[in-house]
């Protein structure tokens, strides 16, 4: 194996469904060593989970643990037990995502992890801080969505689709993974000067708030001034006291909104973003054909705009309605303005430059032969993330065991005794 900056970190990974692995995975692909670990028989859920081929791991599975072994491992027996603490004893980090006090019922507080390894991180996901009033609630990716403010914030504000709405990106799982990764990283840093291990621990409602910032940004405006003046709201319509929902608007100081192309009869994805940058103003208004915009008092500056946007929106959906999202796009770019077309996860999954970038990759496996998986989206210029096929259930125990300074002998008394 080729030398990564993480080689020698050697990693627990007790960690299942999405949070945690997100995370572990990310270590394991920049050479951290990280061990699956995992209760025999069955696995982490995801591996049955959504499955596209009968007795298969799942993809949900093999997305979301590459470049990992898998150890299996009943820690509720004592052999088990025996195992987990050796392992404890010579890793550097445990990542764990159950419930709130699995791992204490399980025997491993963080009193008796110290105990056994006190240059070990312990890192952990809950769906809500320690000493929170909620700490004992059992969270998935949506309930934390609308714990952390993401859910009040998104959808309609008015209409047959108004109400809180939940985003399609893994805001509560993926996000809080990335977040334990940095806290890992730094205890990992800190014990260097320390050398002491630590707690480190990311709510998964505290990473949707941290991601939430600026609507928090918001309200306190909000409670300033009644109004936002940037919302779809602003000015024909009246605020409550709280962050409204705003649709698909800007969110910044640049109004944007999401425009309709030609094919969007049929098409559900033939739409772009469109962002009226402030200093962009005369090269949109070139771009569209609107010199006049230019000089227009009613044109000329942001608030003089706000009142009308949603009409210049109108205006230049008018002038997308012969081109495709594509086209449009390419004559957008010449004059510098912000803006994508709204691509569908088809259309990314055959994306030329994602492919060449490697945020897009095929990779090989025992079972399937090969699956499509999202790459890291982290590029360094001395470091190329090989993606390499999540572990089948157990694939390592007996060479992890064998490791640890287990006997053949002792392998097969492990084995009879079901612990692995
Ligand atoms: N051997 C033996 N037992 C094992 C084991 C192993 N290798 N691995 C796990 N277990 C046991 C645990 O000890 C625990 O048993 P207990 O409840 O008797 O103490 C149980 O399996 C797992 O419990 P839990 O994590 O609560 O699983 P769940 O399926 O009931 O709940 C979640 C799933 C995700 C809701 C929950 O784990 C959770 O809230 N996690 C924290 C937040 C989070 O990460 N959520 C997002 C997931 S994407």
């Amino acid at each position: 194996m080729s030398n990564k900056p993480l080689n020698g970190i050697k990693i627990i990974d007790f960690t299942h469904v999405q949070a945690g692995p997100a995370c572990t995975q990310l270590l394991a692909w920049f050479g951290a060593d990280v061990i699956k670990v995992e209760r025999p028989g069955a696995g982490d859920v995801t591996r049955s989970q959504l499955r596209d081929i009968p007795n298969v791991d799942a993809l949900y599975f093999t997305m979301l643990n590459s470049n990992k072994r898998s150890l299996s491992l009943d820690t509720k027996k004592p052999e088990g037990k025996a195992i987990l603490e050796k392992l404890i004893k010579e890793s550097d980090v445990l990542v764990e995502n159950f419930g709130p006090g699995a791992l204490d019922r399980m025997g491993f507080s963080w009193e008796r992890i110290q105990e056994l390894n006190p240059k070990m991180i312990l890192a952990s996901v809950k769906g809500f801080s320690d000493g929170h009033h909620y700490e004992d609630l059992k969270v998935y990716e949506n309930v934390a969505q609308c714990a952390g403010g993401a859910a009040s914030t998104t959808g309609w504000w008015k209409g047959e689709q108004s109400g809180p709405m939940i985003s399609a990106a893994a805001l509560g799982d993926s996000n809080t993974g990335m977040h334990l990764a940095i806290g890992i990283l730094t205890a990992y840093i800190g014990r260097q000067q320390t050398g002491k291990g630590q707690k480190v621990a990311v709510a998964m409602q505290d990473a949707v708030l941290n991601l939430c910032r600026v609507k928090m940004r918001d309200q306190l405006r909000l409670d300033k001034l009644g109004y936002l003046e940037e919302y779809p709201q602003y000015p024909h319509e009246s605020f409550s006291d709280v962050v409204p929902r705003g649709g698909n608007a800007g969110g910044g100081g640049q109004p944007g909104w999401i425009l309709k192309c030609k094919g969007w009869e049929t098409d559900s994805n033939a739409y772009i973003y469109f962002t009226v940058q402030g200093h962009a103003w005369e090269p949109i208004c070139d771009a569209l054909g609107k010199p006049e915009w230019k000089t227009d008092p009613a044109y000329t500056t942001p608030k003089a705009r706000q009142p009308h946007i949603m009409e210049i929106f109108a205006t230049i959906e008018d002038w997308l309605k012969d081109k495709t999202k594509f086209e449009a796009v390419d004559i957008l770019r010449k004059f510098d303005i912000p803006c994508a077309p709204v691509l569908s996860m088809k259309e990314l999954l055959h994306d030329k430059s994602l492919r060449a970038s490697g945020s897009i990759v095929d990779v090989p496996h025992k079972e399937r032969g090969s699956y499509v998986t999202v790459g890291s989206p982290i590029k360094f210029s001395d470091l190329k993330p090989e993606i390499t096929g999540s572990p089948l259930l157990g694939e390592h125990t007996d060479e992890i065991l064998s490791e640890l300074g287990y006997s053949k002998t002792d392998i097969a008394n492990i084995h009879a005794a079901k612990a692995v």
